[in-house]
C-alpha cells in the first residue's frame, strides 16, 4: 500500500520535560531536534512527503515567554537544520498563516522557501500558526475576493496552502491524546490516524515502523467496497 505522506501532531513535549524536573521549553528544544531525525528515517523510508504541527493558531494561548521560545527555536536552529540537511536535498514549505507572525518569521520562512525550491527529494512542510478551520477560511478568501466560480472537491485544493503535497496517508500524533485538533481538516478527510503513548520527544524509529507496520495492515476503501 502506498505511503507517501506521514504528518505528525508532536505531542507531549511539555510533560516530558516535567517527568525529568526540567522547564517545559527544554522538551521543545528537545522536538525541534527530533524533527531532524524523523525527516532522515522517512526519507530513508522513502516517504517523500512530511508534515510537522509546530505551532498552531491556538497556541498563542500559551505563556509568552513559551510562544518566544518555540518561535525563537525556527529562527535559531533553522540555518542549523539547513546546513545538515543540505545534501539530503530537503525542501522546506511553511503552512500557516505566516505573515501574522511577524516580519521576521515571515521572511526567514520565505528565504529558506526560497533557497530550498528546488530540492525535490523529501518535502518537509512545516505547520506554523496552522489552523485546519483557518486554512479552509483562507481559501474561501481567497475563492470570494477572485470572484471564482464553479470551485470543486478537486479545484478547492488549489486555494490550501500548499496544494502541491498530496494529503497525507497517515496521521501520528504522540503523548497518548486522540484528537486532530484542528490540523488538515480538509486533507485528513481519508487519513489513517496512528497514536501512540510516547512523548513526541521519545519518538523513535521503531516508534516510526510500529505506525507504518500499523499502516500497512489497514485496508483503505475510501468509501467503496474493494
Ligand atoms: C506539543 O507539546 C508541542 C508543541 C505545541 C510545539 C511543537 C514544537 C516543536 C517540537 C518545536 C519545533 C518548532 C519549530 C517552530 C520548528 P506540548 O507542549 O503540548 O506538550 P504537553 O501536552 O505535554 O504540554
Amino acid at each position: 500500500m502506498s505511503l507517501q505522506h506521514i504528518a505528525f501532531i508532536m505531542d507531549g513535549n511539555g510533560r516530558w520535560a516535567r517527568k525529568r524536573n526540567k522547564p517545559r521549553v527544554y522538551g521543545h528544544l528537545k522536538g525541534a531536534y527530533k524533527i531532524e531525525e524523523v525527516v532522515r528515517w522517512c526519507a530513508l523510508r522513502g516517504i517523500r512527503y512530511t508534515t510537522f504541527y509546530a505551532f498552531s493558531t491556538e497556541n498563542w494561548k500559551r505563556p509568552r515567554t513559551e510562544v518566544n521560545f518555540i518561535l525563537g527555536l525556527l529562527e535559531n536552529k533553522i540555518s542549523e537544520f539547513y546546513e545538515r540537511m543540505k545534501k539530503e536535498k530537503v525542501r522546506l514549505i511553511f503552512s500557516g498563516r505566516i505573515k501574522e507572525i511577524g516580519d521576521k518569521i515571515f521572511n526567514i520562512c520565505k528565504e529558506y522557501e526560497e533557497k530550498t525550491k528546488n530540492n525535490d527529494r523529501i518535502i518537509v512542510n512545516m505547520a506554523l500558526n496552522y489552523g485546519g478551520r483557518a486554512e479552509i477560511i483562507d481559501a474561501v478568501r481567497k475563492i470570494i475576493k477572485g470572484k471564482l466560480e464553479n470551485i470543486d472537491e478537486e479545484n478547492f485544493k488549489d486555494f490550501l496552502y500548499a496544494p502541491d503535497i498530496p494529503d497525507p496517508d497517515l496521521i501520528i500524533r504522540t503523548s497518548g491524546e486522540k484528537r486532530l485538533s484542528n490540523f488538515l481538516l480538509w486533507q485528513s478527510a481519508y487519513s489513517e490516524l496512528y497514536f501512540t503513548d510516547v512523548y513526541w520527544p521519545d519518538f523513535s524509529e521503531e516508534e516510526l515502523d510500529k505506525a507504518i507496520e500499523d499502516y500497512k495492515k489497514r485496508k483503505r476503501r475510501f468509501g467503496g467496497i474493494q
